[in-house]
């Protein structure tokens, strides 16, 4: 099958979280399966390209049209990548806006990586089916079943979501309706609309033929008003069409056997690398030697409200009444940059934040660290906690979304378990679970158990792209195209 991809960040050219990861790693799983992928991205400051493959592609935008070039991205394992091409749009310092304020043109600027996609399978990469990622793609579907509706080429292309977060709408007041060019007549509640404005998610929502998020727990969490974000409704009266399928991870770039960034490598049959990697992550932050006997907590992460630093802010001065140590790599809220900065000016022999983006020391961490704080108020599926397990560096998490489904919580009796986890939002259960892990770190061979345990874990792509593929077939099958005829697949939808 020919998949097109649809997404505002993929690596190895573009990343601001998760998505990136995902963008790159399904498609080449999805290749390893026998599938053709092709990813459209928008070109990026910085981003290479080889040819130009469309010079000039009409894009009306309302009242204005434009003229993107598409790019020709090469191929990388087998998957083909397009690049949108409109450098006053995309030749920017940043993806998606700059000190803390998105970019004002943000609808115009995913409007028109939607309809150059969508022009891309017309002209360029003829597609099966296209899988188009979070708000910034979601228009696709909404215009493949306006706009392109009669179009011979694509007007009955399959369209699936991928929800990788729903706290991000894509939300604009209605006067970006007519900038962004989007069709007047699906301002309803029924369609585009939310509460008198434009929400690009809910279009996507409303118009793909399935839609996915990326772990089962959190297709569940969706169709809760806790975890729905104001959508619940909605996602409740698709949940026939709505699958969970796990992130996975890609071993090649995350494990400590292999890892380019890390200063010794090691594997579960010989640990003693692990150590050095200690030594050199204390060094990279500036943290004396003295803390190698000490705990070490590893904190890498967005600085975003989803990920429960106010339960750190809460609780920060009885974590350090323990004998811990603490690195944190991120941005984001000044606030919570503020947080962590404080922190290390109070406790310099033992607390350290880097203020940055920086994948060579998100690698330093997952292979030094002893244990990994991920105490989110939601997670879609999560990564950090996945490549950590492999790196025998033990997950302290919240039980929501991906972290509950990848972590189970350490039972001594039987020496099960591979983390720590803890169930109400609150720094009291924070707490507990926190201070459960340095319990156990300071038995040895308990401690080695839990690492062990992780490290055996497998959530590699296979699997969850084989999913896919069988939910392409499905989506096919609804609009009576692909091998199989109608009804005659079945995907195990939350329904
Ligand atoms: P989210 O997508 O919500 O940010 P995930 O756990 O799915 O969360 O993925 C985060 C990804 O981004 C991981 O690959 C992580 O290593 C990376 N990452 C996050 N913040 C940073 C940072 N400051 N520097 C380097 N990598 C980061
Ligand atoms: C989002 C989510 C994260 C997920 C990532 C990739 O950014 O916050 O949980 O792992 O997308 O799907």
């Amino acid at each position: 099958m020919r998949i097109l991809f649809v997404a505002s960040e993929g690596l190895p050219f573009s990343k601001t979280g998760g998505l990136a990861d995902v963008v790159e790693a399904l498609p080449k799983a999805l290749v390893q399966l026998g599938h053709e992928v092709a990813v459209v991205l928008p070109r990026y400051r910085g981003t290479k390209a080889s040819t130009i493959v469309l010079p000039s592609l009409t894009i009306s935008l309302g009242g204005k049209l434009r003229f993107p070039a598409i790019a020709d991205g090469t191929e990388i394992a087998g998957v083909r990548y397009f690049f949108v091409e409109d450098p006053a749009y995309f030749d920017r310092p940043q993806l998606y806006g700059e000190g803390g304020r998105d970019y004002p043109d943000n609808p115009e600027r995913f409007s028109e990586l939607s309809r150059a996609a969508i022009e891309v399978a017309k002209h360029v990469w003829p597609a099966d089916l296209i899988h188009c990622h979070d708000w910034q793609a979601a228009l696709v579907p909404v215009l493949l079943r306006t706009q392109y509706a009669e179009d011979p080429v694509v007007g009955n292309l399959p369209a699936v979501l991928t929800i990788h977060n729903m706290g991000y709408h894509g939300l604009f007041a209605s006067e970006v309706l007519a900038r962004a060019g989007i069709p007047a007549e699906i301002f309803h509640p029924a369609g585009i609309e939310f509460f008198g404005k434009v929400n690009f998610l809910k279009g996507g929502l409303v118009y793909s033929d399935y839609l996915t998020t990326v772990s089962r727990k959190y297709a569940q969490e969706i169709q809760t008003a806790e975890y729905g974000h104001g959508l619940d409704g909605l996602v409740r009266s698709r949940a026939d069409r709505l699958v969970g399928i796990l992130n996975g991870v890609d071993y090649s770039a995350w494990s400590p056997e292999n890892d380019a960034f890390i200063a010794a490598k090691y594997s579960a049959e010989n640990m003693a690398g692990k150590q050095v990697c200690k030594l050199d992550l204390l060094q990279e932050f500036g943290l004396p030697p003295e803390n190698r006997k000490r705990p070490l907590v590893g904190i890498v992460s967005r600085f975003a409200d989803q990920k429960g630093f106010d339960l750190i802010a809460e609780k920060a001065n009885e974590i350090m009444k323990e004998d811990v140590a603490l690195v944190a790599l991120g941005t984001g809220e000044p606030r919570y940059e503020e947080l962590f900065r404080k922190l290390a000016v109070r406790f310099p022999e033992r607390v350290a934040v880097r203020i940055a983006y920086d994948n060579a020391v998100a690698h330093k961490i997952e292979a030094g660290a002893d244990m990994f704080l991920m105490p989110s108020r939601y997670e879609p599926s999560g990564l950090n906690q996945m490549y950590s397990l492999r790196y025998g560096t033990v997950p302290i998490v919240r039980a929501t979304g991906g972290l509950d489904d990848t972590i189970e919580p350490f039972d001594l009796q039987h020496g099960a378990g591979t983390g720590f986890k803890f169930t109400a939002y609150s720094g009291e259960a924070m707490l507990q679970s926190i201070r459960e892990a340095l319990h156990h770190f300071a038995h040895e061979r308990v401690w080695r158990r839990i690492q062990l345990n992780g490290m055996a874990k497998d959530f590699s792509w296979q699997a969850s792209a084989a999913e896919y593929g069988k939910l392409y077939e499905a989506a096919r099958a609804l609009r009576g195209s692909g091998q199989a005829g109608r009804n005659q697949i079945s995907v195990a939808t939350s329904n």
